[in-house]
C-alpha cells in the first residue's frame, strides 16, 4: 500500500494559511507575506509552475537558479526512479557506490584539467565551507599554518552559513551576525557598471586586478585563498565582468601562492555559455618572441577548487561538490588521521542526487545543449531590442543564459511590486533591488521567450 499524504483541502488559500502557521520561509521577513502573499505551487511541468487554480507562472528564474531542463523532466524522473529501486542512500565514509563514482569520473572529464577528486555535500554554502577549510588545512599540512585568511570580491555572495558569510559581502545578510563572523577583506569587483567614463570592461577588469595584486603583495603570507564567482556575481544583481580578470587572478594567485576558489555554484553547468565559466578566461599573452599560433594556446584556467551545486542535479535534489587540484589532495594523503580532511555531512554523495546529476549530464551531451543555448540566447537578444532600448532600462547585459538590467524608477518596494505584477502577467521574476534578471531553464521555447520579453516590457512600462 502506498502511504497517502493526509487529506487536506487542495486549494490556494488553505495551503497559504497552513504554510504561514507552520513553515518559516527562507530569506524572508515573514510579516511581509501579509501584503505580498506566498505563491502556492501545486505542480510543475517544463518551464512552468502551476497553482491550485491552475494559474501558470513561467519560471524565468529557474526556481532560484537551479532548474536546467524543466520541472518534472521525464528523463531525470526516470533516472531517479530507477535508482530508487536499487539504493536510496548509503553513508560515504567507509562505503562507496556506483552513482557517486560515475559522477566523479564524469565531472573530472568535463572540468578544467587537474581537478582529480570530488568532495560532496548537499548545498552551496556547505561547498564554500569545505573549500575554505580545505584551503587552510592544505597550508597547515604544507608547513604554513599562518595562511588562514581569505579574500573575496566586493558584493560577493558565497552562501549564508557563518564561514560562507565571512566571504559574503552583502550587508543585509551579514550585519545581524557581524559579531559571529570572522571579518575577511574584499577587493574591488570588476563589475563593468563601475568602470570610469570612457573605460571599457576589459581595462576596468585589469585595473581591478592591479588592486588585487597590491592586496596580495601586502598580505599573501596570511592568505589561504581568494574566492570568486567567475564572470557573473549573481546576488550582486547579476554583475558581469570581463573574463580577462580570471586570467589575471589565476596568474596573481600562482605568483603569490594563494589558492583560487572558483565558486561556480550559480554560474557552472552551462549557465554562462560554456560548461564552466572558468573556461572563458582568455589565453595568457605570450612575450612577442614566444608567440604561438592561437590554436596552440590553451584558454581557460584551472582553479584550485571548483564549487558546483544548484544546476548540477538539474534542480531536483540537494547536491554540491568541491573539486580539488591534485596537489591539494596529495597534501592530505598521509598516515596520520589528523592530516586527512575529517569533514562530513550525513547525506554526502547521496545516490539519488548523483543519479539526477548523471541524468543531467547525459542530457547536456545527448541534446548538445550548449550549442542549442547559443541559438536561444541569440533569439532572446534579438527579440528584446524594444526592452533594452526602453527609456527606463539601464545597463542591459547578457552572459550565456543570464540577462539583467536596471530599471530607473521612483517606486518604493520596486522588487516586491515587480514580483507581484509579474505574477499577474504569468511570469515568475524575482528582481534584486531595481535589477530585473532572466535566468530561465534551458528548455525554454521561442514562444515562451516571446511571452517573457513582451510581458516584461509591459511591467517595465507600468513601474517606470
Ligand atoms: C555563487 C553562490 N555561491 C553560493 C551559494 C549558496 O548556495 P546555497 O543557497 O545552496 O547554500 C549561492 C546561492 O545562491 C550562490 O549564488
Amino acid at each position: 500500500m502506498i502511504p497517502r499524504m493526509p487529506n487536506h483541502p487542495q486549494n490556494n488559500p488553505a495551503l497559504l494559511a497552513r504554510s504561514l502557521s507552520s513553515v518559516w520561509h527562507p530569506c524572508s521577513q515573514m510579516k511581509h507575506y501579509e501584503d505580498f502573499p506566498l505563491l502556492p505551487i501545486a505542480r510543475g511541468g517544463g518551464a512552468w509552475l502551476y497553482d491550485y487554480d491552475n494559474r501558470r507562472y513561467l519560471d524565468a528564474v529557474s526556481s532560484w537558479w537551479v532548474n536546467l531542463f524543466g520541472h518534472c523532466n521525464p528523463r531525470i524522473n526516470a533516472a531517479i526512479g530507477d535508482q530508487l529501486g536499487k539504493l536510496e542512500h548509503a553513508m560515504l565514509a567507509g562505503f562507496t557506490h556506483e552513482p557517486v563514482v560515475q559522477l566523479s569520473e564524469r565531472l573530472r572529464e568535463l572540468a578544467p584539467p587537474g581537478l582529480g577528486h570530488c568532495f560532496y555535500a548537499s548545498d552551496g554554502a556547505s561547498a564554500t565551507e569545505i573549500a575554505l577549510k580545505m584551503s587552510a588545512h592544505h597550508w597547515r599540512n604544507s608547513g604554513q599554518p599562518g595562511k588562514t585568511q581569505f579574500i573575496s570580491l566586493e558584493n560577493s555572495y558565497h552562501g549564508e552559513t557563518l564561514g560562507a558569510l565571512s566571504v559574503t559581502d552583502v550587508a543585509l545578510f551579514r550585519d545581524a551576525y557581524g559579531a559571529l563572523i570572522r571579518q575577511q577583506a574584499t577587493v574591488p569587483s570588476p563589475d563593468w557598471r563601475k568602470a570610469a567614463a570612457g573605460e571599457n570592461a576589459e581595462r576596468y577588469a585589469l585595473r581591478c586586478a592591479d588592486a588585487l595584486e597590491l592586496h596580495l603583495q601586502q598580505h599573501h603570507a596570511q592568505l589561504a585563498a581568494f574566492i570568486i564567482e567567475p564572470l557573473v556575481q549573481g546576488a550582486a544583481g547579476m554583475a558581469m565582468y570581463h573574463p580577462v580578470y580570471l586570467r589575471r587572478a589565476r596568474q596573481l594567485c600562482d605568483e603569490y601562492r594563494v589558492h583560487l576558489i572558483a565558486d561556480e555554484i550559480a554560474v557552472g553547468m552551462g549557465r554562462t555559455g560554456t560548461m564552466f565559466a572558468c573556461e572563458q578566461s582568455p589565453p595568457p599573452q605570450p612575450a612577442p618572441s614566444q608567440a604561438l599560433p592561437r590554436k596552440e594556446r590553451g584558454s581557460g584556467i584551472t582553479p584550485d577548487f571548483l564549487l558546483l551545486s544548484k544546476g548540477i542535479s538539474g534542480g531536483y535534489l540537494p547536491l554540491s561538490v568541491v573539486m580539488t587540484r591534485d596537489a591539494i589532495y596529495q597534501s592530505f594523503y598521509r598516515d596520520e588521521t589528523a592530516s586527512g580532511f575529517l569533514h562530513s555531512h550525513s547525506y554526502t554523495g547521496n545516490p539519488l542526487a548523483c543519479r539526477a546529476a548523471l541524468a543531467t549530464l547525459e542530457i547536456f551531451a545527448h541534446d548538445n545543449v550548449l550549442a542549442a543555448n547559443r541559438g536561444k540566447a541569440d533569439y532572446l537578444n534579438e527579440i528584446s531590442i524594444p526592452l533594452r532600448e526602453h527609456d527606463a532600462v539601464r545597463n542591459w547585459r547578457n552572459t550565456g543564459m543570464i540577462w539583467a538590467f536596471e530599471v530607473e524608477t521612483t517606486q518604493r518596494d520596486f522588487a516586491q511590486r515587480c514580483f507581484a505584477l509579474a505574477l499577474e502577467h504569468e511570469v515568475l521574476l524575482r528582481p534584486i533591488g531595481n535589477t530585473i534578471y532572466f535566468m530561465p531553464p534551458y528548455i525554454i521555447s521561442k514562444l515562451e521567450m516571446d511571452l517573457l520579453v513582451n510581458r516584461t516590457l509591459h511591467i517595465v512600462n507600468e513601474l517606470s
